[in-house]
């Protein structure tokens, strides 16, 4: 039995990011290594748990054949403890939750891996965190969570065997990638996935061909430039190849049908005619163009045909066997088997700063608008400042808001008045409250940011401090996740609590975004409430 140390000792691969660009490509090089070894017939010791101890369970949610076989053979050639989770008949079927599932199977062996494909995205980042903390109260090694499919999220260990089969065709030279990707790139987990996996090589040029319908999600094309991609697009291959800059390499993907809402699908084959290959097509790619797809394939109506099977295009059949050496590699990683000869920079550690509460300058004197009913306050807090700007419609909602989300059932007034700017804003007086908690205080900056908390004694503001936007807005009743896939979902049952991580402050040119933790959606600072 070997001994399993490595760095990489139980990490949860939910997205491409959860291992650092190094840490992928050190990926790449030892699944390079192991496939050459076996392929000559050499040693491949390295890449032996050999420990009946060691298991990984197969839980697939969605269908699959090519994610779960080569998970399947890849822990069997590592001497892992196999397990193959029947969810079709399992008590999921008795409404029970995936982290209750993976509670009980995680007791059933020293350490383990999970590879889990579902319908409901972020499900294995939820699970690091639930599941992590089981084993931590338990004193026993924290399971790792690889997601092999998560709805239309991510398929990171789909890109690791698409980077690697690029890197292959480039002779390993990561100076630069110029690719088409083509198909059902809004519903497509493994586009999605290649906003991060392609930062791989250091200049990447990237065509996004595909109807409007079917398009990358804007998000995810935004990533892309911030990743330094030159990113163009097309509406369909007719389009593409008159530009005249047609990439060597193209990744196609299938429509994904089960996906669409009934008003995409009626329009299916319109959308599909536009990002299918034809015979008269190939005279005008360039020379040693090389074609990839996930598979798999539509037999009826697949978009790169099986006239292009034995053409030297074809480089989809390569692609999926390196499925096999990729995963054994990764599961290699996360067992800790591998690991110790790594260098290079580690996964950022996440943290957050508490930026939101900073110290203003007070006049001193009680503003005239700080009253209850007609008498200036004396003693207490004001809540100034409170959606400066907004109409005086969505101000009111707000005092209302705050007035509901931090029980403040106090003496007090409030009211919409002028502010400086020829607008209007907010205004709570709480005569009553001498101090504010750490919970409210965030609570308070989660919802009014931009405003101010004034503390004014004997008629004077003795202390001000100005709250803006937190960098995590998380456990309060009223935030929800508002994409109905994702685990944390309200009504997906499983517990998971809402967390949202700051992307972008209110003065950025697209204003206050917030991503979800579990699924990354991207929602704008008013639509994560539930007020
Ligand atoms: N098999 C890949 C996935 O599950 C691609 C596809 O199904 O189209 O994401
Ligand atoms: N590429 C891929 O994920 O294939 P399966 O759906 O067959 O697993």
């Amino acid at each position: 039995m070997s001994s399993r140390n490595g760095p990489f000792k139980g990490r949860t691969v939910a997205v491409v990011n959860d291992l650092s660009l190094d840490e992928q490509r050190y990926l790449y090089r030892k699944a390079g290594e192991l496939k050459r070894a076996v392929l000559s017939g050499g040693d491949a010791a390295e890449f032996k748990i050999d420990d009946n101890d060691y298991s990984v369970y197969l839980i697939f949610m969605e269908d699959s054949t090519r994610t779960r076989e080569s998970f399947r053979n890849a822990a069997k050639f590592l001497g892992a403890r196999t397990n193959v989770f029947d969810a079709a008949t399992s008590s999921f079927n008795k409404n029970e939750s995936i982290t209750d599932a993976v509670k009980m199977l995680y007791g059933y062996s020293d350490e383990s891996c999970f590879v889990i494909r579902s319908k409901l995205e972020g499900v294995c980042r939820a699970l690091e965190g639930s599941l992590g903390r089981y084993a931590d109260s338990c004193g026993r090694a924290r399971p790792a969570f690889i997601n092999a499919g998560d709805g239309k999220h991510e398929h990171p260990t789909q890109e690791f065997l698409d980077e690697f089969s690029f890197l292959e065709q480039l002779g390993q030279r990561d100076e630069r990638i110029h690719i088409a990707l083509t198909g059902d790139l809004y519903h497509g987990r493994t586009a999605h996935s290649k906003a991060d996996g392609l930062r791989v090589f250091r200049e990447v040029t990237v065509d996004l061909v595909a109807p409007e319908l079917l398009g990358l999600p804007p998000q995810y094309a935004q990533r892309m430039r911030d990743n330094g991609f030159e990113v163009r697009a097309y509406e369909s291959l007719d389009e593409y190849l008159a530009s005249g800059k047609v990439a060597p390499i193209w990744y196609f993907t299938r429509l994904q049908l089960e996906r669409m809402g009934e008003s995409v699908l009626e329009k299916a084959p319109l959308l599909r005619k536009a990002v299918t290959f034809r015979k008269d097509m190939l005279g005008l790619l360039p020379e040693g163009a090389r074609f990839y797809h996930p598979l798999p394939r539509d037999r009826l109506a697949p978009t790169n045909p099986t006239f292009l099977d034995e053409l030297p295009l074809n480089g989809w059949d390569g692609q999926s066997a390196n499925g096999y050496w990729t995963r054994i590699a990764l599961i290699a990683m996360a067992s800790g088997l591998i690991g110790s000869d790594f260098q290079g920079e580690p996964r950022a550690e996440e943290s957050f700063e508490d930026d939101f509460v900073h110290e203003a300058a007070t006049a001193g004197r009680v503003k005239q608008e700080y009253k209850v009913g007609i008498k200036p306050v004396e003693e207490g807090i004001v809540i100034d400042h409170i959606s400066s700007g907004e109409s005086i419609e969505a101000i009111w909602g707000h005092l209302d808001a705050i007035r509901r989300m931090l029980k403040l059932d106090v003496r007090g007034g409030h009211g919409v008045f002028h502010n400086n700017k020829g607008s209007y804003k907010g205004i709570i007086s709480l005569p009553d409250v001498t101090s504010f908690g750490g919970r409210d205080l965030k609570k308070l900056a989660a919802i009014a940011p931009g405003c101010t908390l004034n503390l004014v004694h004997e008629h004077r503001v003795v202390k001000k401090y100005r709250l803006s936007m937190p960098p995590r807005i998380y456990g309060f009743d009223e935030i929800s996740c508002k994409n109905e896939n994702c685990i944390s979902a309200p009504k997906n049952l499983e517990g998971v609590m809402t967390e949202f991580l700051r992307e972008s402050e209110a003065g950025s040119p697209g204003g206050a975004k917030f991503i979800c933790r579990y699924c990354e959606r991207e929602h704008a600072f008013k639509d994560i409430w539930d007020l």
